[in-house]
């Protein structure tokens, strides 16, 4: 007998697209939806590469007595939408979870994997965020008080069987394990299928928090490559009160880190300079060359820190972020060319002013206070 055909490798780059929750939470409805995919054609996002239109938590409906589950009344017509979202070149994610109830409380998918993933297949989706939440006191802690290793054993197992349901399909589906990096879940999701695993708890739009997620990336490194990657959670860009030199800072450092490219903004109300960032082509192709090597930070000096990330055909960027509170946070800062394992000067483009820019060795460099310089350097020396 004739096997199915292999289903075509997805995320051989980190996913880009947008998500609904950072700016929607519970309120997505199917019409935000579409006005986001409209959005992503009419603001060039879908030219720069945003692919994947995301619906995060709050969907769900009720099972009926076949166990098939039902969308709620934002969600009329999931197949319609799929359709829509489709018609515009983009592709569509949806959301669930192994346990009992999603972390908004809506239905998961315990019980029902095959089911769910058949369903999923058949309006056409394109992405599952499978999100841990209530499988947690529901199975781990129930099944196995008092028992870590047996309770890490089962939230596997339930990823796994998600995976092999999503396979069973045959429908290329994108897998992104939500489930904060418990377990060091880097070293075992690839294996089982996974495209890309949240790395810690959930992101939210300040700088503080969006530090600290950049700070818990560091030694990770080796488990990003094509096909798998490490996730700082999607993107604030946009949200919240943060600075532009906040956005430009987040969007460069998450290109660095190779991190799938989830927008979670507002579109049809995005601001001129916040598109600017999002569709800065530059910066995403940093974030998507084809080396899939996640950046790393060298060195810092006081509270500025010094990345780079080896690109293909050797090519290298450098990021210098000023983390500090201050514009001076470490004044005066001279960049250590040796560290870099750079000889003499360097000549690049600065990703953020697109002006070719000479890199000396000691040469002082001075942010503003979360700012970066962002420099891709196609014949380091
Ligand atoms: C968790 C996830 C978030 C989001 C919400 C939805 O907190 O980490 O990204 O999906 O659940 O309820």
């Amino acid at each position: 007998m004739a096997q199915p055909a292999p289903a075509q490798a997805v995320a051989q780059t980190p996913p880009m697209g947008w998500n609904s929750w950072n700016f929607f939470f519970d309120k997505v409805t199917d019409k935000d939806i579409r006005d986001s995919a409209d959005q992503i054609v009419a603001s060039g996002m879908r030219d720069a590469g945003y692919e994947y239109v995301n619906i995060d938590d709050t969907w769900e409906g009720i099972r009926d007595g076949n166990g098939v589950l039902h969308t709620n009344v934002k969600f009329p017509d999931m197949k319609a939408l799929a359709d829509y979202v489709h018609s515009k070149g983009l592709k569509i994610g949806i959301y669930s979870g192994p346990g009992p109830a999603t972390c908004a409380g809506y239905e998961g998918s315990l019980g029902h994997e095959e089911q769910d993933a058949q369903l999923y297949a058949s309006w056409g989706i394109d992405y599952l965020k499978y999100d841990l939440c209530s499988f947690i006191p529901a199975v781990m802690q129930k099944q196995s008080p008092n028992d870590k290793a047996a309770q890490m054993r089962l939230m596997i197992a339930a990823y796994d069987k998600m995976a092999k349901a999503l396979k069973a399909t045959g429908r290329p589906i994108v897998f992104s394990l939500c489930q904060y990096g418990w377990d060091a879940v880097w070293e075992w999701a690839p294996e089982l299928g996974g495209n890309l695993w949240r790395t810690t708890g959930d992101i939210q739009p300040n700088w503080d928090r969006i530090y600290a997620i950049l700070s818990q990336q560091e030694g990770l490194e080796k488990y990003a490559g094509p096909g798998h990657w490490n996730d700082p959670d999607m993107l604030e860009v946009g949200n919240g009160r943060l600075s532009l030199a906040e956005n430009r800072s987040h969007f460069s450092m998450w290109a660095m880190l190779a991190a799938p490219l989830l927008a979670g903004n507002d579109l049809p109300h995005m601001k001129p300079e916040i598109k600017d960032i999002l569709t800065n082509r530059d910066v995403i192709a940093i974030d998507q060359d084809k080396l899939g090597k996640q950046g790393s930070r060298v060195y810092s000096d006081g509270e500025v820190e010094v990345w780079t990330r080896h690109l293909a055909h050797g090519a290298l960027a450098i990021a210098v972020l000023n983390a500090g509170d201050n514009r001076y946070s470490t004044h005066p800062f001279h960049l250590d060319l040796a560290k870099l394992g750079l000889h003499g000067t360097q000549t690049g483009k600065d990703l953020w002013t697109g002006k070719t820019v000479k890199l000396t060795d000691s040469m002082p460099i001075e942010l503003g206070s979360h700012d970066i310089l962002l420099v891709r350097i196609e014949a380091p020396k």
